[in-house]
């Protein structure tokens, strides 16, 4: 099976989980992709959702094909949300995000749900974090934001991106984290910083695509 082949089949399976009268977070990338897809044509059988999307770009994609969306001044709080991740910590299920360069909505809509369902291929699942981590700075000063994340111990690199909120994004490589909850509240307090990658203690759950089949996994 290809990894867009996992990815689809965790996808259809969180798309399974979607109740009739939710309101439900639309989060980015390939695999949300696939879940919007689903979701699209569930809506066409009759399923009736709201949906408050992560990205423009996910936004688009179900506004084209029919499912209604809301925003926070209608539905401040979200019943589900369901999401990619980059990387996944097994046993914790903290996660990097933000590959896509979402992961500042990512991180709002997460935190105004009520559940946070992860739908993953099983080649991102790790014993610990490693990846570059992407955060959100503000435009201005982004040199010297990136010099203090230096400080750090990471190695920023601007990505040639603008968020749509109007914001850059540097990946950090701080190799394998020992402490991920640590260095998000390390780099959370560097003035020009605005969210980082790291999902911690956020999801309630994460659906793995494999050759087996999807398996479930909770903290
Ligand atoms: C978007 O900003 C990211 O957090 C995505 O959820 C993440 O990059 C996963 O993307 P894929 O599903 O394309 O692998």
């Amino acid at each position: 099976m290809s990894r867009d082949e996992l990815k689809r089949q965790a996808a259809e399976a969180a798309a399974a989980e979607v109740a009739d009268g939710m309101v439900v977070g639309l989060g980015t990338g390939s695999t949300a992709a696939f879940l919007i897809e689903a979701l699209i044509r569930r809506v066409g059988e009759g399923l009736r959702i709201q949906a408050i999307p992560t990205s423009e770009r996910s936004a688009a994609q179900a506004r084209a094909g029919g499912i209604p969306l809301t925003d926070f001044e209608s539905h401040p709080a979200i019943d589900l949300t369901i999401d990619g991740a980059d990387q996944v910590q097994v046993g914790r299920l903290d996660l990097i995000k933000g590959m896509g360069g979402a992961l500042l909505r990512e991180k709002i809509v997460a935190a105004a749900s009520s559940r946070l369902l992860i739908v993953v291929d099983e080649g991102k699942l790790a014993a610990r974090l490693a990846l570059p981590i992407p955060v959100e700075v503000v435009a201005f000063g982004w040199q010297a934001t990136a010099r203090r994340i230096a400080a750090l111990g990471g190695r920023p690199v601007r990505r040639d991106f603008v968020t749509d909120g109007g914001n850059l994004i540097l990946d950090c490589d701080f190799g394998t984290l020992a402490d991920a909850a640590d260095l998000d509240r390390g780099l959370r307090a560097i003035v020009g910083v605005i969210e980082t990658g790291l999902f911690i203690g956020r999801a309630d759950a994460v659906l793995v695509g494999g050759a087996a089949g999807v398996r479930r996994l909770t903290p």
